[in-house]
């Protein structure tokens, strides 16, 4: 496709511009997501790829595999920890079952906003979570973005806690999100992304939750009818590369890769934002009926039996020095 045959070109420009030649030892590797050709993903892992392809004159090349065709984000961070897939850009929703200490950073309304959140994902907290990878064997390049998520469902508009009560929500696999909802009086369903369009269109659950820029390119207007800006909880993303791969790199080559990454990851932020500001513009003319005032205190309020579940696990502290953090 045109996309692909783009990739293709500028990945031949880099190889000539560097000088090396095509049949010197060249690298293919795959990075795989869940999400389509027109996500903030993909435009992350396009830009990594050719930054990457430059920086390295062509010695490494990044094909993208998008739409969960190696499988779903809990099968992707297990191919990248065997071995059998070399890059993937995932969610933090199954993170935190490979690596716990990450799953802080799923609690609801705990990041103010995308500075914020940058902020926090950029500086000494971010890095001390990343150096936990190696233990559990994964090796994150860099925090990537997934973006604040919203709830859509079919039932009702949502703008109180009390509207959200009832509903059956599918979740991520990911026990922070489900304790949340739980305290909602929500019925939290944890299922990959893989079936969920089919689930929503089938009616096996009445919702879902994710950042506006995953309800557009999924195309889940023409399967929900209600979409409220809940913001509820900040969504953070990782790219991931597979310790076998990273353990053959020489050190110059480790430093093209977090480099390349940094650029994926401008490019995936920025697209994530733009389509947080222009996205529900279309998802109106989709045919979706967008609850904007949504009673944001009210959520954090009904959220304080979880607030307090949270704080003994992960400790007060902690929390508040992610929440404070500037
Ligand atoms: O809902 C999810 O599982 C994630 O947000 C998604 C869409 C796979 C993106 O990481």
């Amino acid at each position: 496709n045109r996309r692909d045959a783009c990739l293709t070109f500028a990945v031949l420009t880099a190889l000539t511009l560097g000088g090396a030649s095509a049949a010197s030892a060249q690298s293919d590797l795959t990075i795989a997501h869940a999400l389509s050709s027109a996500s903030h993903y993909s435009v992350g892992a396009e830009a990594m790829a050719v930054d990457l392809a430059e920086r390295s004159g062509g010695k490494f090349k990044l094909n993208e595999s998008y739409g969960s065709s190696l499988g779903g984000e809990r099968e992707l961070v297990e191919g990248t920890q065997i071995g059998t897939i070399d890059l993937a850009i995932v969610s933090t929703g199954p993170i935190g079952n490979f690596v716990p200490d990450v799953l802080i950073l799923d609690i609801p309304f705990l990041f103010s906003g995308y500075e914020h959140a940058h902020a926090v994902l950029d500086g000494p907290i971010g890095q001390k979570l990343l150096d936990k990878f190696p233990e559990h064997g994964l090796h994150a390049l860099a925090w990537a973005e997934n973006g604040f998520r919203n709830l859509t469902n079919n039932v009702r508009p949502v703008a109180e806690p009390t509207d959200a009560e009832g509903l059956k929500i599918r979740t991520m696999e990911n026990p922070v999100h489900m304790e949340a909802f739980r305290t909602l009086g929500m019925l939290p369903t944890p299922m990959a992304f893989t079936e969920l369009f089919t689930a929503l269109e089938q009616g096996t659950v009445d919702g879902e939750e994710n950042p506006i820029g995953v309800i557009l390119s999924a195309n889940f207007a023409d399967v929900q009818k209600y979409l409220s800006l809940t913001r509820h909880v900040y969504s953070p993303a990782l790219i991931l590369i597979s310790p076998s791969v990273w353990d053959g790199l020489s050190d110059e080559e480790k430093g093209w890769f977090e480099e390349s990454a940094k650029v994926g990851v401008k490019a995936m932020r920025d697209k994530v934002r733009s389509d947080a500001e222009n996205g529900i513009a279309t998802l109106k003319k989709e045919g979706m009926q967008v609850t904007e005032n949504v009673n944001t205190a009210a959520f954090q309020q009904a959220l304080q039996p979880a607030f307090d579940v949270f704080a003994e696990k992960f400790g007060q502290e902690s929390i508040d020095a992610i929440r404070n953090y500037k």
